[in-house]
């Protein structure tokens, strides 16, 4: 266990960390040789699996060639990755370019700063504010902490975040209209409208969403016909949409992006954790040809950049992680288990009663916790259940996310994420189920017995 008189500054001062020395496959194992079932792939990173020998040989390649270039020193990897990415983009952003950089709150920062530039070049000198949505989450940058809607991290820094807009997130589990699931998708698109109606459409540059929401609401999936409503408000009203596909991206909900589960394409879609796939660290923006033709016969250059963004070494694993995807046909067997996955769970946790809702996508999925199945109420937050649920699952050998607190109105709500890597089958589905509704019981029991 990792512990306080070491020198990692961790996150928290009293807590426990696992020292994790080997990774194979599905499974991570600790320093006592203790295996554990990664059902959270790092933090929905490793999609290919630990360990993966295709990937290990494409790295052991690169680093014997050439690991680092930079400025004119261009390298064939980032031109190999950029085209790849282009045919994987939604056909509607037409011919993309790919800005490369490390994490993907940068990804994100180069987004916001290449919307603002968008409009810049076009002469529309006022449109610099981003709209973004409540419990959604884009980085910890003191940019995209403020474009974030992360109520419990953004409190600590408020005096340092700028000035930006947000409308509610689309979680229709606690939506107040009584309405159906359609006119609930103009119920929460209509709020973007009424902002921009606000805040003036020539004093807005971009909207930032993730497609499907990850860490802060544990997988909510917005209704059907929500971004169909969004995308023509936005084009309408000269915004750009930005989809922040750093959780949802790169195959993990059982399509390439997120944004396919809807009949629309971005102008900018931004992914991380999934190509790099813990191999290395990388982060992508890829530019519709809407956006970099602005800039391309604008001024024809941008001063954005960064030291690794679009280092061989980066590169070369994401194209071999793409390869990895491709070849492996994983994309489709994150599809199918992510269905088996939210069947067997449907199962196994529907004696429960605080299982108040499953919901995602692929493997991208959340279960969040309720103390009354019926007025949704939400656990004492000072209980921290999702952490001891959380706990509870690794002592079992699964390890899954805690959902960051905040999820109902910035203050509660329990919830947990289940992302594993896109490689799993039948038997780790019902393991992760099976282990799931004992750690949730005992955890329960243990707080009822109280
Ligand atoms: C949707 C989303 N966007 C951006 C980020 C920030 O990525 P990073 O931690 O690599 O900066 C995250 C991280 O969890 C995320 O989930």
């Amino acid at each position: 266990m990792g512990n306080s008189d070491n020198n990692v500054f961790y996150g928290s001062f009293g807590k426990e960390y696992l020292d994790i020395v080997r990774g194979e496959g599905v499974y991570i194992y600790d320093s006592n040789g203790k295996k554990y079932l990664d059902a959270a792939s790092g933090v929905c990173v490793v999609s290919v699996g630990h360990g993966n020998e295709e990937i290990i040989s494409a790295i052991s390649n690169q680093i014997k060639q050439i690991s680092f270039t930079y400025g004119v020193a261009d390298n064939i990897p980032r031109q190999k990755l950029a085209k790849k990415l282009d045919e994987w983009a939604p056909s509607g952003m037409g011919n993309t370019k790919t800005i490369f950089s490390s994490s993907g709150a940068e990804a994100n920062e180069s987004a916001i700063k290449l919307s603002f530039q968008y409009h810049q070049e076009r002469g529309n000198l006022n449109k610099t504010k981003i709209i973004g949505r409540w419990q959604s989450y884009h980085g910890n940058t003191v940019s995209t902490l403020s474009v974030g809607g992360r109520t419990s991290w953004r409190n600590s820094y408020a005096p340092l975040l700028h000035d930006s807009l947000h409308i509610s997130p689309p979680y229709c589990y606690r939506c107040s209209s009584t309405d159906s699931h359609s006119s609930c998708a103009e119920y929460f698109a209509n709020e973007l409208q009424q902002v921009i109606q606000r805040e003036g459409a020539d004093n807005i540059s971009a909207f930032i969403a993730e497609p499907i929401i990850g860490t802060s609401m544990s997988a909510v999936v917005p209704p059907k016909g929500y971004y169909e409503i969004i995308r023509s408000i936005c084009d309408d009203n000269d915004i750009v949409f930005i989809a922040d596909e750093v959780m949802s991206g790169m195959g993990r909900t059982g399509k390439k992006w997120g944004i396919e589960h809807w009949n629309v394409s971005p102008d900018i879609i931004t992914t991380s954790k999934g190509v790099g796939a813990g191999y290395s660290p990388i982060s992508v923006s890829i530019f519709s040809e809407k956006i970099w033709q602005a800039i391309a016969s604008g001024s024809g250059s941008t001063t954005h950049s960064s030291t690794y963004g679009g280092n061989p070494l980066s590169c070369a694993v994401g194209c071999a992680v793409i390869d990895y995807i491709e070849k492996n046909d994983l994309i489709s067997n994150a599809e199918v288990m992510g269905e088996k996955l939210m069947t067997k769970l449907s199962e196994e946790l529907s004696d429960i009663p605080y299982v108040g809702d499953i919901r995602g996508k692929g493997l991208l999925i959340g279960i969040e916790i309720v103390s009354d199945k019926n007025s949704k109420d939400i656990f004492d937050p000072k209980l921290d259940l999702a952490h001891k649920i959380e706990d509870e699952a690794r002592k079992n050998g699964l390890i899954i996310l805690s959902g960051v607190p905040g999820l109902v109105n910035g203050v509660g709500g329990d919830h947990l994420e289940i992302c594993p890597p896109y490689i799993i089958d039948e038997g780790h589905v019902n393991f992760i189920a099976s282990t799931l509704k004992k750690s949730i019981s005992d955890v329960i029991f243990s707080i009822e017995m109280v």
